[in-house]
């Protein structure tokens, strides 16, 4: 198996023209385009001194690369951040200008600065008085500031920024987006016993599709993640313009994503109809800097929409990917109400590096017990398996014999949740997509990203289920010329 084998590019994730790409930076949709920038090293495919890249899309799905948006200068590097549009122009650099927030970075402090746009963010120019918040007391991790525009029950709005410090965040207000005030801190003492606090987000999300919303705050932490390495972390509760307060004790740990490698997750602020639409970065620090490379190194996240559902123990994030994503591929198995071995053998005649599978499977008949079992990425020596088992409701990825795993120690692995079943009906949505495999389990109650570098050879699908359940349905749509 050669080294390129292994690194067969995605179709509907974003990856970086060349050289190295990490966290999503600045995802805003303004003027009909969503925006990428992302933290870009250009001169190798390894970390380096960070810029950040810059591409636009109209779907999420096809990217049009643009040239680099922020480069390093006498203050620092350029680390992770936001971009919001100024509409009423309180910063004054003009109405509707793009700003760019940004944590400046040198190997003794980091400090968080802005530049602005007025060409839809094709060229940036960076704020002469820069920095505008320094925090020496912060520590030397003081960095990722998200910002957004924070809207109160009588009409009034102030600016809201959140930054990682360490083992807290730290939140701050403003009105004119150049002078922050402190408000509050969040983790310390609770929430802090995992690495360091990384990329925070904060923003509201609709209860049960209905009017009310609850507030999601989201951080990375560096270490100590679900499958070890790097995780993203969310909490449930009420923000005030002001102070998160979470509505479970904040030492409970709840992760958005059960694989390796979802990090640094940012939402899209001003996305369209409502929708709050995020995207991560499909890697982890534990080994990041070594997995096979193509040239390029790093991919985001297939876009995921979220929401907030009531389930018996509470309410829970759930994630799908975008809707978009239903007509990027080609349609090339539907089958509705038919026998497990009907749909095996209807799965024999699919092949592809590049997949989007759903699988609605009914258990509940009695005496349905054992395993559900799709694979995926076959070859002879190589294959990814879905795994639900029946019996304890677990669900997982199996990477022990996806393809190249030795890079990294304990990268060949499996990584399970608990799902359970859902009035006894099992749905899967698996993304294949070259070098990731996303799993959306109990209609994204439960998901799970992981890293997989099969040799190009690896392409069958196979589909294992206990006798007595039925297909409801299963569509296989082959995603290989989605992008054009
Ligand atoms: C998260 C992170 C950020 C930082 C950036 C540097 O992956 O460590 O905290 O801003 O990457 O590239």
């Amino acid at each position: 198996m050669t080294r390129s084998a292994a690194v067969t590019r995605p179709t509907v994730h974003f990856t970086p023209p060349a050289a190295w790409l990490n966290d999503p930076n600045g995802l805003v949709h303004v003027d009909d385009e969503y925006h990428v920038f992302y933290q870009h090293h250009p001169a190798s495919d390894v970390w380096g001194p960070m810029h950040w890249g810059h591409a636009v899309s109209t779907d999420l799905l096809r990217w049009q690369h643009l040239p680099i948006a922020l480069e390093p200068d006498e203050k620092g590097t350029i680390f992770s951040g936001t971009a919001v549009v100024d509409d009423d122009d309180t910063a004054g650099f003009g109405a509707g200008a793009l700003l760019a927030f940004f944590t400046h970075h040198t190997d003794r402090q980091q400090f968080q600065s802005v530049a602005y746009s007025h060409d839809r963010g094709r060229t940036f120019t960076k704020y002469e008085g820069n920095p505008i918040l320094e925090e020496p007391s912060a520590g030397p991790d003081f960095r990722d500031p998200k910002v957004f525009r924070f809207h109160g029950d009588e009409g009034e709005a102030h600016w809201i920024m959140v930054v990682a410090a360490g083992h807290c965040l730290r939140l701050y207000r403003s009105d004119d987006l150049l002078n922050w005030k402190p408000t509050s801190t969040f983790g310390e003492g609770q929430a802090d016993h995992l690495g360091v606090f990384e990329t925070p987000d904060l923003f509201p999300v609709a209860v049960d599709d209905g009017d009310s919303r609850r507030w999601i705050l989201s951080v990375g932490h560096l270490s100590g993640g679900p499958a070890d390495g790097s995780g993203t972390r969310y909490f449930i509760g009420a923000f005030d313009g002001e102070v998160f307060v979470p509505d479970q004790d904040a030492s409970v740990v709840r992760w958005a994503d059960h694989g390796a490698d979802f990090y640094a997750a940012q939402t899209w602020s001003d996305a369209p109809d409502g929708r709050r639409i995020w995207a991560g970065w499909l890697n982890n620090w534990r080994y990041a800097d070594t997995i096979p490379s193509g040239g390029w190194r790093g991919t985001l996240s297939v876009p995921r929409q979220l929401g907030l559902v009531t389930t018996p123990s509470g309410l829970t994030l759930v994630q799908q990917p975008i809707a978009e994503l239903r007509g990027a591929g080609l349609e090339v198995v539907s089958l509705r109400d038919v026998d497990p071995t009907d749909a095996a053998t209807a799965l024999t005649g699919v092949e592809g590096t590049h997949l989007d599978i759903e699988l609605t499977l009914d258990l509940s008949a009695p005496g349905v017990t054992g395993s559900v079992e799709l694979a995926v990425a076959m070859g002879a020596d190589e294959r990814t398996v879905v795994r639900y088992d029946t019996g304890t409701g677990s669900i997982s990825v199996d990477r022990r014999a996806s393809g190249l795993a030795d890079f990294a120690e304990g990268f060949a692995a499996e990584h399970s949740a608990t799902l359970g079943t859902v009035d006894g009906v099992l749905a899967l949505r698996v993304i294949l997509d070259g070098t990731s495999v996303e799993v959306f389990a109990g209609g994204g109650r439960v998901v799970i990203s992981d890293l997989i570098f099969p040799s190009g050879d690896s392409r069958a699908v196979s589909l294992v289920a206990p006798a007595g359940s039925r297909v409801v349905a299963l569509d296989v749509r082959d995603l290989d010329t989605a992008t054009g």
